[in-house]
């Protein structure tokens, strides 16, 4: 008691209908726990099936047709003007093609995580103060980029981008930290980072994590529970062993029975 509470994430009929009719998001309802032993969830489902439109709807990247996000308690989806940027300021979000300013050093792209925090006489182009470089720079060092603080973001390689993008996340000193498909332009050996990073976050900030993940082998290796998306739906939601073994029937509830074969044993490309 009297404690602070563990952070949370709660999903109440979260709907998305885009303004074309598609309906990308069924009513969703679930809770994601952070604390001691906080819930790293990998959402999976084929092309189209409503993934990247929950994760941008839970972050108000998206507005969201009806119901409700709530964070530690707080109704994000009912905030608006400033109240809105502070939510958002404590959603770090991770995108499959970085988002980084090319131009712009690697700490100034983390800086940029600390600019809704800054009072608005400060402005947005004005020094930032010492605890935010400190912040940013730490964060750097924490993804292992210590020595590219100066370097022009458009002069890194692809993982070396998405690592700053993880920082700049990390500077957010998010309550909830949301990545869509991070891994999607990565190799193999760099989407573990990635990963290892963004689960490490979590596990040390005791905040849940969710991951738009594109393949099975990630969900399984990384994820405590796994979300199952299709045609907007939430069709599977069970805990990561469930895909140990054999999934086929998991998998199948996911993708549908023509796609299995095809996920479990992707083709080389
Ligand atoms: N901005 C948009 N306007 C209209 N429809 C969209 C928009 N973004 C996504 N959709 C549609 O919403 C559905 C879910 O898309 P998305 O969330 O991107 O799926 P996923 O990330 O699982 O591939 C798809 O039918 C897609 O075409
Ligand atoms: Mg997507």
């Amino acid at each position: 008691m009297g404690q602070r509470m563990a952070p949370s994430l709660s999903l109440r009929a979260l709907t998305k209908v885009w303004p074309n009719g598609t309906r990308a998001l069924e009513p969703v309802s679930l809770d994601v726990a952070g604390g001691d032993d906080p819930e790293f969830v990998a959402i999976l489902g084929g092309s189209g099936a409503g993934k990247s439109t929950l994760l941008r709807c839970i972050a108000r990247l998206v507005e969201p047709t009806s119901g409700q996000v709530l964070l530690d308690g707080t109704d994000m989806s009912a905030a608006t003007g400033r109240a809105l940027s502070e939510a958002r300021a404590r959603v770090g979000f991770v995108f499959q093609q970085f988002n980084l300013v090319p131009r712009y050093t690697a700490l100034e792209n983390v800086l940029l995580a600390r600019v809704p925090r800054r009072t608005y006489w400060q402005g947005i182009l004005g020094r930032f103060s010492d605890e935010d470089r400190a912040i940013a720079a730490r964060s750097l060092e924490q993804v292992g980029l210590a020595d590219k603080l100066d370097a022009p973001a458009r002069e890194l390689s692809g993982g070396q981008q998405q690592r700053v993008a993880v920082a700049r996340a990390f500077a957010q000193e998010p309550r909830l930290l949301l990545a869509d498909e991070p891994t999607a332009s990565l190799d193999p050996r760099l989407a573990d980072v990635v990963l290892d990073l963004l689960r490490a976050y979590g596990r040390e900030h005791r905040v849940p994590v969710l991951v738009n993940v594109h393949t099975v082998d990630h969900a399984r290796r990384f994820a405590t529970r796994i979300l199952g998306l299709r045609e907007g739906k939430l069709v599977f939601d069970g805990p990561s062993s469930s895909l140990a073994g054999d999934a086929e029937a998991v998998l199948e509830k996911i993708y549908g029975a023509s796609a299995v074969t095809n996920v479990v044993q992707p083709r080389a490309k």
